[in-house]
């Protein structure tokens, strides 16, 4: 298929992105937790918009991303489903549902895909999930996998640093990418590690690599809509391209909002019935 055609397609599928990296076009993905964002978004030719449990952060304004529930997931990807047409729909499935039992990962899956209209999970994870990552697979719900940096591990690892810049971290992550692609997962994310070792697993495996911190030589890229929007500004990582200021242009609206209501210049006679 034409790189023409594929720009026309109507829905992404997880077979499209297979075709995109087979053509070695580049994916964009990027976070969405609700409806008025999503259907901005919606707007634009991004392939696939990640209902991420980042939301705990930037929606909840939790320190990590552990405390959100299968329940607040689904809140947000169904307001996101709503707004999308066209890009794939991945939903993160939320630290405590899928790392215990098979059984119990499956249930968490399944109420995200009958409850939201989503189109796949992604899980935190290599060998150590594999059994859940297959019940799920084999009850056809597309996986994505994400490696690397992982943070609902945050408390293993102890701080957010790039990963696996040891061999041994490195052997393991490239280890864990085998194991997914052989699994059946359609994609992996990879965040947060040197760039030669994403660009080596995304020559190695067929599946595409989507990265964040993770160079350029991999099959896409992600980032959180809040960060590179310049909503969030306390979180500047090397990796972060923002692409607006919008604190300081909301900041700016809502003083001057204020201004106007206590000078008693809004509303004026146009501005009323
Ligand atoms: O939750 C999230 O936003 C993510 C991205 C950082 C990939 O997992």
């Amino acid at each position: 298929m034409s790189v023409n055609k594929r720009s026309k397609i109507k829905k992404v599928t997880t077979h499209v992105l297979q075709e995109m990296k087979l053509h070695g076009e580049r994916i964009a993905m990027i976070t969405a937790y609700d409806y008025s964002m999503a259907r901005i978004i919606d707007s634009t030719a991004i392939d696939v918009v990640l209902v991420g449990d980042s939301a705990s952060n930037v929606m909840a304004g939790n320190e990590s991303t552990l405390p959100i529930t299968l329940d607040q997931m689904i809140y947000h990807a169904r307001s996101v489903v709503k707004a999308i047409t066209r890009a794939l729909i991945v939903v993160d499935m939320p630290f405590g549902t899928y790392q215990g039992n098979s059984k119990e990962a499956l249930c968490s899956a399944i109420r995200i895909m009958k409850e939201t209209g989503a189109h796949a999970v992604k899980m935190e994870g290599g060998s150590e999930i594999l059994e859940s990552v297959s019940r799920i697979l084999s009850a056809g719900i597309p996986v994505m996998g994400h490696l690397g940096l992982m943070p609902q591990s945050i408390h293993k690892f102890g701080t957010y640093i790039v990963r696996a810049t040891e061999e041994e971290e490195a052997n393991k992550l490239l280890e864990d990418a085998d194991i997914l692609e052989k699994a059946g997962c359609f994609s992996i994310v990879l965040e947060k590690i040197p760039a030669k070792l994403a660009a080596r697993v995304a020559s190695t495996v067929r599946i595409p690599i989507i990265g964040i911190g993770a160079g350029a030589d991999v099959d896409g890229q992600v980032l959180v809509l809040h960060d590179m929007l310049g909503i969030i500004q306390d979180f500047s990582p090397r990796f972060l391209r923002r692409y607006h200021n919008l604190y300081e242009e909301i900041k700016g609206a809502v003083q001057n909002y204020t201004d106007d209501v206590k000078s008693k210049d809004f509303p004026n006679e146009k501005e009323q019935y």
